[in-house]
């Protein structure tokens, strides 16, 4: 079970609300600073353990500085996403560029800024020595393990799935690099998203550590950092039940020291790009009830729309509600909740059980602090919303709303004969 809580207190959030005007999205610094020093301290046995926090579910420059002050580094997937852990001031050593399909350009970047380089598929070696003139020092590949292991539906079976080298492309793509004058040699996965079994994740460092014991003995190379990826999940309904960083670093350090230490494949270096855990249930989304509607089914219409938070629309997701000021009246009514997108899947809920809710009600959908507002989009025009930091002296503004004349700047009112 998991305590749904508020970052605020409930008449605060909703004062604040009347306030800034709605919709937003809101973050709670100092969870988040807690959150993430726990999973540092789970981890603390692991010399030079880092988190690359997934700049995709949270791609805010604020949020990046936060978490670089804890010592947390990026996981990037585009040339955006590196430029903004640079903005950042997230030193290269500490950004890891997982990409996938990558472009030439971004391989370019990634290289000059001297970021590490993870690669998607054996014929990316090519690929960046043709793009760069030769490899990078240090270089790492994603490894998918095929039917060996099962996804999840959000990411789907590894043996389905577009990313990574396969088991038996990995020996080569090492001897390659080493071939091509790479020196320092790392290995990643990332194979299940949103997971809350905790097992699934000390297997995943079991299927790793086993790999490094196989590249020593098959290419003589020591691999000298895992990356075991991000999809720890969050507990989005109430009756799940988060992972707990320090079991889960108790049980890989017990695997670290069977089968790293005792096989003298130490040191190993531990790493994770975990972004939804550290950020997701820190960030809520605010917004107004625009409508009550009674037609086959009862609708309540809000202010935010799925292109404000589009998880329940294209997952079917659960975001839990609450109703600012009626937390302890009765969920005696079942709503869909929905935005105002010409869409029909435009719904935030579907026959939720919530207490009755009127027009001018402010409502939180919770868990929206990772693949929230960074999964947003245009569509009707829509103009992205403003997100606010609570940190331990106050709220701030962390990204303004967008206007109208940022929507239209792209577009050019005289064609551009071509
Ligand atoms: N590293 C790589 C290479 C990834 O592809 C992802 C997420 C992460 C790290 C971060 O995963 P996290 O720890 O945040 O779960 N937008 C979806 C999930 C897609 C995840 C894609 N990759 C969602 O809203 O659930």
């Amino acid at each position: 079970m998991t305590e749904k809580r508020l970052p605020l207190s409930s008449s605060e959030l909703k004062a604040f609300a009347e306030y800034v005007g709605t919709p937003f999205h809101i973050y709670d610094g100092p969870a988040i600073r807690k959150n993430a020093e726990d999973m540092k301290k789970a981890f603390s046995w692991a010399d030079g353990f880092i988190n690359y926090f997934a700049v995709k579910a949270l791609p805010n420059v604020n949020i990046l500085r936060l978490l670089a002050s804890l010592g947390f580094g990026a996981d990037c997937s585009s040339l955006p996403e590196l430029k903004l852990a640079k903005e950042a001031g997230i030193p290269s050593e500490r950004i890891m560029f997982s990409s996938n399909d990558t472009p030439d350009e971004e391989f370019m970047e990634a290289f000059r800024m001297g970021a590490i380089i993870n690669l998607d598929d054996i014929s990316f070696i090519d690929d960046v020595i043709r793009v760069c003139g030769k490899l990078p020092e240090t270089i790492s590949f994603r490894y998918n393990p095929g039917k060996e292991r099962t996804g999840n539906a959000i990411i789907g079976n590894p043996s389905e799935a577009k990313y990574g080298v396969t088991h038996s492309q990995l020996a080569e793509c090492y001897r390659r690099a080493k071939e091509n004058g790479v020196k320092h040699f790392m290995l990643h996965t990332m194979v299940a998203s949103n997971e809350l079994n905790e097992d699934y994740i000390v297997e995943t460092a079991r299927m790793l550590f086993s790999l490094v014991d196989e590249i020593k003995r098959e290419c003589g190379i020591a691999i000298e950092q895992v990356d075991l990826g991000g999809g720890i999940g969050i507990p989005y309904r109430p009756d799940d039940t988060a992972i707990s960083f320090s079991s889960l670093g108790n049980r890989i350090h017990e695997l670290y020291v069977e089968m790293i230490e005792k096989k003298g494949l130490a040191p190993l270096r531990i790493s994770f790009e975990c972004g939804r855990c550290i950020t997701g249930p820190f960030g809520y989304l605010v917004s107004k009830v625009l409508h009550v509607c009674h037609k086959y089914k009862d609708f309540v219409g809000l202010d935010a729309s799925m292109a404000d938070l589009m998880r329940p629309a294209l997952y079917g997701a659960y975001h839990h509600i609450t109703v600012l000021g009626k937390e302890n009246k009765g969920n005696d009514h079942i709503y869909d909740v929905t935005g105002s997108l010409c869409e029909n899947n435009d719904k935030f809920a579907i026959d939720r059980p919530l207490p009755e809710i009127d027009k001018g009600d402010i409502i939180v959908i919770h868990d929206t602090g990772a693949h929230g507002h960074s999964m947003g989009f245009n569509y009707n025009a829509k103009l992205r919303h403003a997100e606010y930091l609570i940190d331990s002296d106050g709220i701030y503004m962390i990204r303004r709303a967008e206007t109208y004349d940022d929507y239209i700047r792209t577009q050019l009112s005289e064609p551009k004969k071509l």
